[in-house]
C-alpha cells in the first residue's frame, strides 16, 4: 500500500514506551521485555494500522504480542490505534517494531518460544518472479517453523485468490498440516474472528475473505 511520507512518525514511535528501536538486540530474550515474562508469545507479521493487534491484545491480556510491519508510517497509526483501544490503561503485552518480516531470523531466535503467528492480508504478490516475497512462501514458512514452539499454531486470512490457493499448496509443500480451511468467512470463519482494517475494506467490497490455520508438522515442529 502506498502511504504519504509522516515525518511525525519515527519521533512519535520513539517516544512510544511499547516501541522497539532496535528489535535485533532482544533476539532470544524478548519474553524478558514483558511485565509477565512467562505468558505465552505471539507474533503478528504486517500488523499495518494495528487494530487487529490493539483488539486481541485488550481482548486477550493474558498473552503477549509482537507485532511487525516495515513501515513506520503504518506503525504510527499501529500505536495510536492500540493505546486508543487500551486507554485509560497501558499496553503492557504488546510491542511493535519496523523490520522486514524476510529477516525475521535476526530478530527472534527458538528460544523466544514463539506460540502462534497472525498474517493477516499480506500483499499477494501476483507476479511470478514476485512471489518469493509472499509471507507464506514455502521458505517463509520453513523459517516460521524453526521458530515456533511445537504444535503453534499460523493463522493465515486474505481475500486474494490466487494467494490462498497458493498457501494451501505451500504448507503442503513443506509438511505444515492444515486444521482449518475456509474460502468463504460467509460461510464458515475463524472462531471468535477480530476483524482487520483490509477485512473490513474487502467485505464492504462483497470479497470472500479466505483463511487457514495450519502447523508446523512433527519434524519441524520438534526443532
Ligand atoms: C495489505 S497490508 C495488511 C495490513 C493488516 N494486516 C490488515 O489486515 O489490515 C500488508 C502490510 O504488511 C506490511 N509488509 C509487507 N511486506 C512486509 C515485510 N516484508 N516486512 C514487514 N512488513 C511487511 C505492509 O507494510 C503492510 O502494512
Amino acid at each position: 500500500m502506498r502511504m504519504r511520507k509522516k515525518p511525525f512518525a519515527r519521533p512519535e514511535l520513539e517516544a512510544c514506551a511499547f516501541f522497539v528501536t532496535k528489535p535485533a538486540e532482544y533476539r532470544g530474550k524478548w519474553r524478558k521485555q514483558f511485565p509477565v515474562p512467562e505468558a505465552p508469545l505471539y507474533l503478528e507479521l504486517g500488523c499495518g494500522k494495528g487494530s487487529f493487534i490493539a483488539k486481541l491484545s485488550a481482548r486477550d491480556p493474558q498473552n503477549n504480542y509482537i507485532a511487525i510491519d516495515i513501515k513506520d508510517e503504518m506503525l504510527v497509526l499501529a500505536k495510536r490505534n492500540i493505546e486508543k483501544e487500551r486507554a485509560p490503561q497501558i499496553a503492557e503485552n504488546v510491542r511493535i517494531m519496523s523490520w522486514n518480516i524476510e529477516r525475521l531470523e535476526e530478530m527472534l531466535a527458538p528460544e523466544d518460544g514463539i506460540q502462534g503467528i497472525y498474517i493477516n492480508f499480506c500483499n499477494p504478490w501476483p507476479k511470478s518472479k514476485h512471489k518469493k516475497h509472499r509471507l507464506t512462501y514455502p521458505r517463509q514458512l520453513e523459517m516460521y517453523a524453526r521458530l515456533v514452539k511445537p504444535g503453534s499454531k499460523l493463522y493465515f486470512k486474505t481475500d486474494d485468490t490466487g494467494l490462498y490457493q497458493d498457501t494451501r499448496s505451500y504448507f503442503e509443500e513443506t509438511g505444515w498440516e492444515i486444521l482449518f480451511d475456509s474460502d468463504d468467512f460467509a460461510v464458515k470463519s475463524f472462531e471468535n474472528n477480530i476483524e482487520t482494517e483490509h477485512e473490513r475494506m474487502f467485505m464492504a467490497e462483497g470479497k470472500p475473505i479466505k483463511g487457514i490455520i495450519a502447523r508446523p508438522g512433527s519434524e519441524e515442529a520438534s526443532v
